[in-house]
């Protein structure tokens, strides 16, 4: 059959294919995109971002008449395409382990439509040796593949700025596929890293990780400090200002999101549970909520109150809840409080409510999440509570 697209991804219309492809649509490759979430493919097609993505919207309408990406469910674009992307989701089950069969049931899913000769690169964050795994499933079915594992590092909202700007990791099962993808990337990013699969594997979860241990001891000094009734915003200061040793030092916060809790419990399982830095990030970073409600209760009583939560998404200025630790809080508070509101700039739900007529009907104030356009309400004298330090503290 015809080759008629360069790239084709599986799961296309995520918050990592869907700017994936553009990227790649942008440097003149004709790219499919292949997903199953029909409401996102209609709302691509009519030049729409299924999401908040900086530069996406303008960036589809000038690709879109050029007729250079087609966003469909319709998996035969698959045996009409010489790469297959795949990037679908890599989630945990309710004990916090990894779905090992998350992609390899994907992978089953579209065995039809792959074919001998193909570059695929596998760029959904995996467990370690998954990608060995579904090297040999390939050879097991008698297809000669290239498998290549290319691991996504971008930071979600900003997707095409870091594309061009990260290095990319590239490891492969054959120095043809290594080759290939290498090409591929080359005309979307400046810089190159090659490694073992397995390698590129733990870069990724081992990156995760870091960050998510790296905001737990932020939080953990914050609770800490908190706890002795001092202002962790003056130690931030004074910890950080001129202080060279302290780059970097993260500012407290609710740590949540798709991906960072999930790639350290798929370490901790890797490690057989003896990831325990991981382990102890997870309960640092999970009780923020708990931390904070009993902060709310020691200074005010909840019960006959009606309580406002700004900010529902897992990070400022994103309008995705995954994750979010914003859901824990409004759960916790809801045993506490009368009553709860929530609100949310970027993310609408029939429940919510406008920020302004929250701050109209509520007691108590609570920022979720502090999108920049909390920075400048009214509050009109009532209580405000928050985790976040803002930047203007360091
Ligand atoms: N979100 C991020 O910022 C980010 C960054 C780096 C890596 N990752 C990793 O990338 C992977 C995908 O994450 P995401 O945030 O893009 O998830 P997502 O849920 O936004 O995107 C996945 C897409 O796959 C589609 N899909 C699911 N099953 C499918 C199927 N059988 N066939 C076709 N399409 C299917 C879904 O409809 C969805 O559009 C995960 O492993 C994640 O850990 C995510």
């Amino acid at each position: 059959m015809q080759d008629m697209f360069d790239i084709s991804i599986i799961g296309g219309c995520g918050h990592v294919g869907f700017p994936l492809g553009l990227s790649f649509a942008k440097a003149g490759f004709s790219v499919g995109l292949l997903d199953v979430n029909q409401k996102a493919i209609d709302q691509i097609n009519q030049g729409q971002v299924p999401f908040k993505e900086e530069g996406a919207e303008a960036l589809l309408k000038e690709i879109l008449p050029k007729k250079k990406l087609t966003c469909t469910n319709d998996p035969k674009i698959l045996l009409k395409s010489k790469c297959v992307i795949l990037v679908t989701g890599t989630p945990l089950d309710e004990y916090l382990n990894p779905k090992l069969n998350a992609i390899t049931k994907v992978i089953e899913e579209y065995l039809p439509y792959f074919k001998d000769g193909q570059l695929i690169i596998l760029r959904s964050t995996i467990y370690p040796k998954t990608s060995q795994k579904i090297d040999q499933y390939f050879k097991s079915k008698n297809l000669n593949v290239h498998l290549t594992f290319c691991p996504e590092r971008v930071t979600e909202g900003y997707a095409l700025s870091e594309i061009k700007n990260i290095p990319q990791i590239v490891s492969g099962f054959s120095p043809e596929g290594i080759e290939r993808a290498s090409a591929l990337f080359s005309k979307i990013t400046k810089k190159i890293i090659h490694m073992q699969p397995l390698e590129a594997e733990l870069v990724k979860l081992f990156s995760n990780a870091y960050r998510y241990i790296h905001f737990g001891i932020s939080n953990q000094f914050y609770m800490l400090a908190e706890e002795h009734g001092v202002d962790f915003g003056n130690i931030y200061h004074a910890m950080t200002d001129e202080y060279p040793r302290m780059k970097g030092f993260p500012r407290p916060g609710f740590t949540a999101g798709p991906c960072l809790l999930k790639d350290t419990m798929q370490l901790c399982s890797f490690s057989q549970d003896h990831f325990h830095l991981g382990h102890a990030a997870r309960l640092v970073n999970e009780h923020m909520p708990i931390h904070l409600v009993n902060q709310m209760k020691s200074k005010i009583s909840l019960e006959d109150k009606t309580v406002g939560i700004l900010g529902m998404t897992f990070k400022p200025e994103s309008d995705d809840p995954r994750e979010s630790l914003s859901y824990k809080l409004k759960h916790l508070l809801e045993m506490e409080a009368k009553h709860v509101l929530c609100s949310d700039e970027y993310m609408k739900h029939e429940n919510f409510c406008s920020k302004e007529n929250l701050i109209e009907s509520s007691d108590v104030i609570v920022i979720g999440t502090p999108h920049e356009a909390y920075q400048t309400l009214d509050f009109k004298n009532l209580p405000v509570f928050s985790v976040w330090l803002q930047p203007s503290c360091s």
